[in-house]
């Protein structure tokens, strides 16, 4: 078991064939194949063989599930009949959303410890999928309540089958666990109270993320930043009583190839500062430091499986509030590149930071630069809820980061960056100012901003992921409400095939 874990429930490493100690429920995964339920010779053929005769619903179609509690098929363990789906057009999905039914129905069941029987013909990717599914459904955020809901889940494991498939299924169920624990890590930052995760805070998780993976790393506090000449970073926590942090950390493989920088963007909490929100929903304003989350534990998830490149990680915490020191619109601030900005709406905070953290990441000459934001409301209305907003100079490389998406279905839509959207951001009285004058095209306005802090030939990825971060309960496996992880595993899987 991996040493990092903040969320409340522990999986046994049980999933090696043949050790699971205390199986309550077998689990027969069953594919259709012409429309037809496929079942593989198992122990379990002559009841299922009778059960189909008898026309049930189930009919190994995605997601369906009938179970069969102990004592009816099985003297001590339930047998659960689980459906993915068509053959032919078996698409990981389909695997993820069964993973995703099995884990709500044993957790309904109170069943603790499944064991999985896959088909004969199952490859490691359909059992990684599965499980992908599966214990990304199984995330509960309740460190803060003092009574626990029942988690019912505890282990798995996969029923021995040959010695290939069975060590190539372990692997990949390490694999899956893995992620979870990462996509995990990345909701639980997220889904932190402001009051709890404050910029000190996290600066103290990525210590310990830094150390359990022998990272370097560097934390600047204000003294630090103001000599970086990172004022526009500054400026947005200057209305608050906690000290911004910006977090630099480094993983650097013997003899890596290429190097990446990911940069995210931490607001612990978005009031607005002086232009400030309204009060409907502003408490979801503190997973405004989800590009920052998302970006450190896609570095975990890269780091733990050996990625061959070197990353360089460079996330800003601070909050934005507003207060007697806060910035004032039309107040001007020096960026760390030069550059200088006209606040004009204190609400548009995220590329105020971003700008000297984009700046600073270039100091590490990496060969791409992936940020990450909850930038902007407007992501949402051009895009809604199904894909986050990407914007870059290099299509070459979003190309690689949207095949890694495309296949985790984690997508990401392209959104335009002609010059002329650069107009109305240039200031009167400064060289930028941080809105134009209308709010049209907001999301491309946030991109045409951070392209500005972009050194000419620096392939580069911008990620506004204000639209996914969190309140994704409509797809099976994220939670109903909170910080669903997207985009860690498509990042760290990019970091690791980017060459
Ligand atoms: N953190 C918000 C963006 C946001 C909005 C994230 C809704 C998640 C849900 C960002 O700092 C912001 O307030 N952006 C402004 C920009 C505007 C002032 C140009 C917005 O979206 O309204
Ligand atoms: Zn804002
Ligand atoms: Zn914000």
């Amino acid at each position: 078991m991996a040493t990092y874990q903040s969320y409340s429930f522990q999986f046994l490493p049980t999933y090696e064939s043949g050790k699971a100690s205390k199986t309550d429920a077998e689990i027969i995964v069953i594919g259709l194949e012409d429309g037809k339920p496929s079942v593989s010779k198992n122990a379990f053929s002559t009841q299922i063989e009778k059960y189909m005769a008898t026309k049930p619903a189930f009919q190994g179609k995605t997601g369906q599930v009938a179970v069969f509690p102990k004592g009816t098929w099985a003297p001590s363990q339930a047998v659960v009949l689980l459906g993915v789906g068509e053959k032919d057009s078996k698409t990981l999905e389909n695997f993820r959303l069964a993973g995703s039914a099995l884990a709500s129905k044993l957790s309904a069941e109170k069943l603790s410890a499944p064991r999985f029987h896959f088909s004969n013909s199952a490859k490691g990717e359909d059992v990684h999928a599965t499980l992908e599914g599966f214990l990304l459904t199984l995330y509960k955020f309740d460190k803060h309540r003092t009574t626990k809901a029942h988690v019912a889940i505890e282990s798995f494991s996969i029923a021995a089958k040959d010695k290939d498939s069975d060590k190539e299924f372990a692997k990949v169920a390490k694999d899956a666990l893995l992620e979870a624990e990462c996509v995990f890590l990345a909701r639980d930052w997220s889904n932190e109270p402001s009051n709890v995760g404050t910029p000190d805070f996290y600066a103290a998780e990525c210590k310990k993320l830094a150390k359990e993976l022998g990272a370097s790393i560097r934390v600047l506090g204000a003294k630090e930043q103001a000599k970086e000449g990172m004022d526009l970073f500054m400026s947005v926590g200057q209305g608050s009583v906690r000290e911004g942090k910006v977090i630099v950390m480094e993983y650097k493989p013997k003899g890596y190839d290429k190097s990446i920088a990911l940069v995210g963007k931490g607001i612990t909490f978005d009031s607005g500062g002086i232009s400030l929100k309204p009060g409907l929903k502003m408490e979801e304003m503190k997973h405004d430091m989800s590009g920052a989350a998302t970006l450190s534990a896609a570095f975990r998830l890269a780091v733990k499986r050996n990625a061959k490149n070197r990353v360089v990680l460079v996330v800003g915490f601070t909050e934005n509030m507003p207060s007697a020191t806060a910035t004032q619109p039309g107040n001007i601030f020096k960026t760390r590149a030069g550059k200088t900005v006209e606040v004009i709406n204190t609400d548009a905070e995220g590329r105020l930071i971003l700008a000297d953290l984009l700046d600073l990441a270039h100091d590490s000459k990496p060969d791409a630069i992936i940020n990450a934001a909850t930038l902007t409301g407007a992501v949402g209305i051009a895009l809604g809820k199904h894909c986050c907003g990407v914007m870059t100079n290099d299509s070459a490389l979003l190309g690689e980061l949207r095949a890694c998406g495309e296949a985790l279905k984690e997508r990401m839509w392209e959104l335009p960056m002609f010059d002329e959207y650069l107009e109305d951001m240039k200031g009167d009285w400064s060289d930028l100012r941080n809105v134009a004058n209308d709010s049209n095209g907001g999301t491309i306005r946030g991109g045409i901003f951070l392209r500005e802090f972009v050194k000419k030939g620096m392939p580069w990825v911008h990620m506004d992921i204000a639209n996914t971060a969190y309140m994704m309960g409509h797809v099976p496996y994220l939670p109903k409400k909170g910080a669903s992880g997207l985009f860690v595993r498509a990042v760290a899987r990019f970091v690791e095939n980017y060459s």
